[in-house]
């Protein structure tokens, strides 16, 4: 087991409402690692924090430095990175263009590879908004890839997606776990990508811890059902 990311007691507090209290989990190299739990839960906010978007309380650690506070940026450059729920590409750039630009906020390297991986040579040269919506959120995936991280954070990747292309997003994510060794967060509401690239999963309601476990076990888990649908009917 190689710890690469640990986060502990995270929390956050927006104007006296505890969005978020003492969530820790730690990321293993290879390994993806879900978050989940219902809308509102604090998933979003657990990324914005651990990531030095949003202040909040808490210790994160990478590779056994603690990182806790540093920028955006900065993880970035120490090879932490995510993405956005919404998409954040820009509609009226090539994906060219925006891989250009993410590379030189990530200090550089080469993209060839990882285009060539998630299937993205056809529409270098076309601008973001002409592009499928599930392309768009393969350029996503790119953007946040660049610039080689060790560590990825990926906030509903497979949000909007069809089946079809959730199958093949899970497929990458796979891909990006083993063969580039990438310790990946993965907050998801789509059940079938995360039971399909899981190997341990977090669940969290009203901002608290609720459970870990492995998928399997946790798959018909009364607090679990609880959490989702209010009942273990
Ligand atoms: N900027 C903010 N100001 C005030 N409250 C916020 C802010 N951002 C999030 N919250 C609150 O924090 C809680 C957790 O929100 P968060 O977006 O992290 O949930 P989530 O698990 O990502 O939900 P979803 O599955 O809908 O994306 C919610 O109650 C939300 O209303
Ligand atoms: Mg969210």
């Amino acid at each position: 087991m190689s710890i690469l990311f640990r986060c502990e007691d995270i929390g956050k507090t927006y104007g006296g409402v505890v969005a978020l209290k003492d969530v820790s989990l730690s990321l293993e190299t290879g390994k993806v690692h879900g978050l989940i739990g219902p809308n509102g839960a604090g998933k979003s906010t657990f990324i914005d924090v651990v990531s030095g978007r949003t202040p909040g309380q808490g210790r994160v650690y990478f590779e056994d430095r603690e990182v806790t506070g540093a920028s955006p940026s900065a993880m970035r450059r120490m090879g932490i990175s995510r993405s956005f729920q919404r998409t954040s590409i820009f509609p009226a750039l090539t994906v060219a263009a925006q891989l250009e630009l993410a590379n030189h906020g990530a200090g550089g390297g080469q993209t060839g590879e990882l285009v060539q991986m998630l299937g993205l040579e056809t529409v270098l040269n076309t601008e973001a908004d002409e592009i499928s919506y599930g392309q768009q959120r393969l350029v996503d995936l790119a953007l946040s890839l660049v610039g080689e991280p060790r560590v990825l954070l990926l906030d509903e990747p497979a949000a909007g997606l069809s089946v079809q292309e959730s199958a093949v997003l899970a497929g990458h994510l796979e891909e990006i776990a083993k063969r580039w060794d990438v310790a990946i967060l993965l907050v998801e509401h789509d059940m079938d990508v995360i039971f399909r690239v899981c190997s341990i999963l977090t669940v969290l309601a009203s901002g608290r811890f609720l459970v870990q476990g492995n998928p399997a076990d946790l798959r018909n888990d009364a607090a679990v059902i609880e959490a989702y649908f209010g009942s273990t009917a």
